[in-house]
C-alpha cells in the first residue's frame, strides 16, 4: 500500500477488469464509426462559463458538481462534466458547420467529472462514449442515434435495459407549459429549496424522487398537452422511425433531463439491475445550444452512453464479455536459450501475433504458470539442449502436445496455426 489512496468518488481500472472497459467503449463506438461519425477529442478542462451557459446555471451539475477554478494566469475554468457543449464549441470554432456540410456527425470518448455526492454506479471522475449530430432538424437523425445506442447495447449482450422517450416542446411551446407548471407548483405544499427550483426550472421538479412531492404531483398539466404542432408532428415521426426499426420504447413524459439545454426529443437509456443510478445513457436535442454559446442555429442532437455504468449492467445481467486472450503466444526460455526466444518474440510481434516472455530469470514451472496465465494459445519452451540441435518445443496449452519446430520456422508454423 502506497500513502496514498485514489480520491474519493474514483476508482482505478486494473486488469483483469480494465479490459471490459475498453471492449465497452469499442462496441458503443463501433456503430458510431460505421455510420458516418468521425472522432473528435477535446481538452478536459474548459472555460467555466461554456458550461454556465451551456449546461445551465440552474442546473446541479453546474451550481453544485462543478469542478470549477482559477488558473495561475486568472483564467476561470472547469473539468468537463459533460462532452456536449465541448464538442459543440470546438466545432464552432473549426468552422466544421459550413453550409453544405451539415449535419456534422462527431463521436467522442472520455472522462468526465462531477463532484457528486458518490454511491454505487456514481462517482466523481467518469467515463462516457458520446456521439452529436450537429446542424440538422431531421428526425432521422434522432431516430439513428437512438437506434445506434439501441445496436451498442445489444452487441455487448445487454437486455434489460429500456428505452424512456419524450418531447420537451421547442421555444414556442415549453414556455406556455412552464407558466402553467409553474401556477400548478405554486399551490403545492413544497420547501424552500423546491420553490426555488420551481420558480428557476419547474420542470426539474417533476423529476423529483421523493414519495411526498410526487404524491403533490398527480394531476399536473403535462407536456404532452402543449406541445405545438410542429413538435408533435416532429415527435411522431421519431417514434415511427424507431418503431419501424424494431427498437421498443416507452413514452414516458416525466422524463426531464439533468441538463438545460434539451428541446423537443429526449431520452434515456435505464437499466433495471443498477439500482437508483439506474441511467446507462441519455441524450436528446439541443436546437438552442448553439446559440446560447455565441454561434449560429445550429438545431442538433446527441448522447452520451455511461461506460462504468454500462460494464455495471453487464455484471448485473451476467454477461461474459466475448474478449479473446491479450497473448497467443508465451516464450518460455531456460539457461541460455532467453537471447534467441526474445528475438522470435520480436520477429513474432512484428508478424502480428501477440507473443510475450518470462522475464525475471524463473524456472520451468514458474515460467509456465505464467503462460499459462498468460490465456495463450501455445508456448514455446526452449533450453540449451533443444537450441544445440536447432529446434524449440512448441507446445500446445490447450491440447498439451508437444512438438519440436525448427527455429527458424516457428514464426511460420504459429502464424499458420493462429490464422
Ligand atoms: P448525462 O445524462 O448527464 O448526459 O450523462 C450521460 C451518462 O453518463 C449517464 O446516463 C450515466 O451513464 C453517465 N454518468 C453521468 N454522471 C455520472 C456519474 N457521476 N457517475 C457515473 N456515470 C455517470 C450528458 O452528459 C449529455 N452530455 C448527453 C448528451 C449528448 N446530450 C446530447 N448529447
Amino acid at each position: 500500500m502506497s500513502t496514498f489512496k485514489a480520491p474519493k468518488g474514483t476508482y482505478d481500472l486494473i486488469p483483469p477488469v480494465s479490459v471490459k472497459f475498453l471492449a465497452v467503449r469499442e462496441a458503443i463506438a463501433a456503430p458510431l464509426r460505421n455510420s458516418g461519425y468521425g472522432y473528435i477529442e477535446t481538452p478536459g478542462f474548459e472555460d467555466v462559463g461554456l458550461f454556465a451557459r451551456g449546461v445551465g446555471e440552474s442546473t446541479d451539475i453546474v451550481s453544485k458538481e462543478m469542478y470549477a477554478f482559477e488558473t495561475k494566469g486568472g483564467d476561470q475554468l472547469a473539468l468537463r462534466p459533460e462532452g456536449t457543449a465541448s464538442v459543440l464549441r470546438a466545432a464552432l470554432e473549426a468552422s466544421l458547420h459550413k453550409k453544405g456540410n451539415l449535419p456534422v456527425k462527431l463521436w467522442y470518448s472520455g472522462s468526465y467529472y462531477r463532484y457528486e455526492r458518490p454511491q454505487a454506479g456514481r462517482y466523481r471522475h467518469f467515463s462516457q462514449v458520446g456521439a452529436e449530430a450537429i446542424g440538422a432538424e431531421d428526425p432521422a437523425l434522432d431516430a439513428e442515434l437512438i437506434i445506434l445506442a439501441d445496436q451498442a447495447y445489444r452487441s455487448l449482450g445487454l437486455r434489460n435495459f429500456r428505452i424512456l422517450l419524450n418531447s420537451l416542446g421547442d421555444k414556442e411551446c415549453r414556455p406556455v407549459y412552464r407558466e402553467a407548471l409553474q401556477s400548478f407548483l405554486s399551490g403545492l405544499d413544497l420547501d424552500a429549496e423546491t420553490v426555488r427550483r420551481a420558480e428557476i426550472n419547474p420542470l426539474r421538479v417533476l423529476d423529483d424522487k421523493r414519495a411526498d412531492v410526487q404524491k403533490q404531483l398527480v394531476g399536473a398539466p403535462v407536456l404532452r398537452d402543449y406541445l405545438c404542432d410542429a413538435c408533435k408532428q416532429y415527435h411522431e415521426e421519431v417514434r415511427a422511425l424507431i418503431t419501424a426499426a424494431g427498437v421498443a420504447f416507452e413514452d414516458d413524459e416525466k422524463l426531464v433531463r439533468g441538463l438545460d439545454y434539451y428541446t423537443r426529443t429526449t431520452f434515456e437509456f435505464v437499466h433495471d439491475g443498477l439500482g437508483s443510478q439506474s441511467a446507462v445513457g441519455g441524450g436528446g436535442r439541443y436546437d438552442g445550444l448553439s446559440e446560447m454559446i455565441g454561434g449560429p442555429a445550429l438545431p442538433s442532437v446527441g448522447w452520451a452512453l455511461g461506460v462504468d455504468r454500462t460494464v455495471l449492467a453487464l455484471e448485473a445481467e451476467g454477461v461474459e464479455l466475448d474478449i479473446p486472450a491479450a497473448t497467443s503466444v508465451f516464450a518460455v526460455a531456460l539457461g541460455e536459450a532467453k537471447p534467441v526466444l526474445f528475438g522470435l518474440v520480436t520477429e513474432l510481434r512484428r508478424a502480428g501475433v501477440a507473443a510475450d516472455i518470462s522475464y525475471g530469470g524463473k524456472g520451468l514451472k514458474g515460467a509456465m504458470k505464467d503462460a499459462n496465465r498468460s490465456g495463450a494459445r501455445f508456448a514455446i519452451v526452449a533450453g540449451d539442449r533443444d537450441l544445440a540441435e536447432g529446434v524449440v518445443q512448441l507446445k500446445d496449452l490447450e491440447s498439451g502436445e508437444q512438438n519440436p519446430v525448427a527455429v527458424t520456422e516457428v514464426v511460420e508454423v504459429l502464424r499458420a496455426q493462429l490464422a
